[in-house]
């Protein structure tokens, strides 16, 4: 990836944001130097992505740490508070809070705000890793589950570089496929509304130079009966202890559909994106954006100036209906109750 497409970097003690907002058609960048800045940008979606808002809150952290000298326990505390409040559902914002809470109690703050910025660096470049180890037990899946071959794999929503700041969970399977040869198309679900698929996706689909199609999310029933998808990878907000995984809204009803026309449904997600404390899926908090989201287009209305929409930005989609769940160091299948504390916590 060039350095100029990379979404997040921490450097000169800034941090360095690719504005995800306006993606494809500029490619502009936000330096920011504050907490409060990385908490404007989590929530605004400059940046998004689970991965990415992980990445983010460590390094919104380490800018607090630089700009408060001599702190408590209780302001630590409360600076990862009000850094989680930004976005509710990504459990990856939650666990790097709190990891860098946990690791810098007994410091200095220069110490602490080194460490931190040390340890921000070691988990993007550990994500680049983990995610080829993904994509590589995907393709091993594919293969024995529907035989060497050309692959058409249906997306949704983003989660490629943009999202994860190195190859990508979902897309990093498509990437790998496509270096291997064995991508036949890529379906990229546009992503109502605020278009991850057709404005990002796509976009890194283009930089990858693998083949790819923009489809309206209606059209995914009629791609399934037709034959044209043999299986369906998608990222995940938060995986809880039954296999129950909140993803961007629309993901669930990818996975009735593909339990209805017999299609193998994925999720693949780096550790840092489960959550086995919570039983199940009716616990996660859904994030609800705002209205004007879906109400509007770049400022523009598109709907009746009377009407009012509801704007869940995921679902749950439910662990039964799920073939497999893929993380960095391997693959849980069956009951997720046994399958995915094995994989979470293997060495
Ligand atoms: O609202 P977003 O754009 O942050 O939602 C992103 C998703 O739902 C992704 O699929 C998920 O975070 C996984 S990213 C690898």
């Amino acid at each position: 990836m060039k350095e100029e497409y990379n979404p997040i970097q921490f450097k000169d003690h800034k941090l360095i944001l690719l504005d995800q907002r306006v993606l494809p058609l500029e490619e502009v960048f936000h330096s920011l130097e504050t907490l409060e800045q990385a908490h404007w940008a989590i929530k605004e979606m400059i940046v998004r992505g689970a991965p990415c808002i992980g990445f983010t809150a460590i390094f919104g952290m380490a800018l607090w740490l630089k700009n408060h000298q001599n702190f408590t326990t209780a302001e630590l505390n409360q600076a990862g508070d009000y850094l989680k409040s930004a976005r509710p559902t990504a459990v990856n914002l939650n666990f790097e809070v709190d990891r860098v809470i946990a690791m810098v109690q007994d410091l200095t703050n220069q110490e602490a705000y080194e460490k931190v910025v040390s340890f921000g660096h070691l988990q993007i470049s550990k994500s680049e890793t983990e995610n080829r180890a993904m994509a590589k037990t995907a393709y091993a899946e594919l293969e024995e589950r529907l035989g060497k071959k050309k692959y058409n794999i249906l997306t949704h929503c983003n989660t490629g570089f943009l999202a994860c700041g190195s190859i990508g969970t979902a897309l990093g399977v498509v990437q790998h496929l496509h270096e291997n040869d064995q991508l036949e198309l890529a379906w990229v679900d546009e992503t109502r509304p605020y278009l991850q698929g057709s404005r990002l996706t796509a976009y890194e689909l283009v930089k990858l130079g693998a083949p790819h199609k923009v489809v309206v999310e209606g059209a995914a029933s009629y791609l399934m009966k037709t034959g044209q998808v043999d299986a369906i990878f998608t990222g995940a907000d938060r995986i809880v202890a039954n296999g129950d995984t909140a993803n961007k809204v629309g993901t669930s009803n990818l996975s009735i559909l593909a339990k209805h026309y017999n299609i193998p449904f994925y999720i693949v997600a780096p550790s840092s994106s489960f959550d086995l404390s919570i039983q199940s899926g009716e616990k996660i908090e859904i994030e609800l954006r705002d209205e004007n989201e879906i109400l509007s287009y770049k400022n523009n209305r598109i709907a009746p100036i009377e009407s009012t929409a509801f704007n869940p930005s995921f679902d749950i989609t439910d662990g039964q209906l799920i073939t497999g769940i893929i993380n960095e160091k391997g693959i849980a299948q069956g009951n997720y109750l046994e399958s995915l504390p094995r994989i979470v916590h293997a060495d």
